[in-house]
């Protein structure tokens, strides 16, 4: 029986993939510091240990018994970013880092990673292939590259089998045997999970109306959390030795912040109440995935749609 450490596994990510894998007879350890993720959403079945990444001797013991490792465990806020990028490069590049040193020391050389969208920053080479040289432009998309250019040295240096997941815009939910898994931020900064919490006294902030786009506002590409969990088992059932592969997973679809709204408000069945504010920082544009990659290696589509991914949150939170 294989034996996977999830770090970040009490994460909104990390613990619907954690939910997942047990599913599929995995067993799993999670390490999580519980500064963002929830203890109560790591399901029974896995073992599971309150502790950072920046620790090298309790990512030590978290290795134990494992043969491979999908590490979640990371600050990802674009917004955050821009005012701590300290913060972001110590959790993200220096808490990766002792990670991939400890899996070495242990021998343990398999490993997913989340890496993101955010990696590639503006571009007009829309939909993004993973050829495109990424060029981020916020502090968050910074740290994920490095910790990709980590891995391909990793892979040709230590013959380290590796694949990043390049996750375009994450949302929905999972419902459990026990319980909904789904987004719980604080403060919440997403726009799904923000707009069914807008009321005519405090609506929803839509960020920039004067963006290259045809409406105005920023167009990305939304992809369902079980869909994603199930892009990472694949993931985990096609590593190679020696090798880092980076690939996308989004929808191929891009929806500008006014289509979500609209078809949330069809979802839902009322208006959904909103109010245009100034451009936020490190937002770019547009981005939309190529997913061509992700369907010929990892076998992987997307199956679940938008109105999906907004009437799961909404029947979440009753
Ligand atoms: N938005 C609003 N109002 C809100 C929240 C968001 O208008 O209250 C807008 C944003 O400006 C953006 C879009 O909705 O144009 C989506 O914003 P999110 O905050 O939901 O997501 P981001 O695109 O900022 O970032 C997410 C993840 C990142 C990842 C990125 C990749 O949080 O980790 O997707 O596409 F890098």
């Amino acid at each position: 029986m294989s034996r996977v450490l999830v770090t970040g596994g009490a994460g909104y990510i990390g613990s619907i993939t954690t939910a997942l894998l047990l599913d599929q007879g995995f067993e799993v350890t999670v390490l999580d510091d519980c500064s963002t993720g929830h203890r109560d959403s790591v399901p029974a079945q896995a073992r599971f240990i309150e502790g950072t990444i920046l620790d090298g001797e309790i990512v030590r013991r978290a290795l134990e018994g494992c043969d491979s490792v999908i590490h979640f465990a990371a600050k990802s806020l674009v917004g955050e970013s821009v005012e701590k990028p300290d913060l972001y490069r110590n959790n993200n590049i220096n808490g990766s880092q002792i990670l991939f040193d400890e899996m070495d020391g242990a021998g343990v050389t398999r490993i997913v990673v989340s890496s993101s969208a955010a990696t590639y920053g503006d571009t007009h080479e829309q939909p993004i292939l993973e050829t495109l040289k990424a060029k981020p432009g916020n502090p968050y998309g910074e740290t994920k590259l490095a910790v990709d250019n980590l891995l391909t040295d990793l892979a040709a240096e230590e013959n380290f089998a590796a694949i990043s997941l390049r996750y375009f815009n994450v949302a929905g939910s999972l419902k459990t045997p026990t319980r909904w898994l789904r987004e719980e931020h604080d403060p919440e900064t997403h726009l799904i999970p923000n707009l069914l919490k807008a009321t005519k006294d405090s609506p929803l902030k839509i960020f920039g109306t004067d963006w290259d786009t045809p409406d105005g506002t920023c167009i990305r590409d939304y992809v369902h959390v079980h869909d994603l969990a199930d892009a990472h088992i694949r993931a985990l059932n096609q590593l190679i030795a020696g090798r880092h592969e980076i690939i996308n997973i989004g929808s191929g679809t891009g929806y500008s912040v006014r289509e979500v709204i609209d078809t949330a408000s069809k979802v839902v069945g009322y208006e959904i109440p909103s109010v245009n504010v100034d451009r936020r920082d490190g937002d770019p544009a547009i981005l939309i995935a190529s997913i061509e990659k992700a369907r010929s290696t990892l076998g992987w589509s997307p199956m679940r749609d938008l109105s999906a991914m907004i009437s799961d949150t909404f029947e979440s939170k009753k």
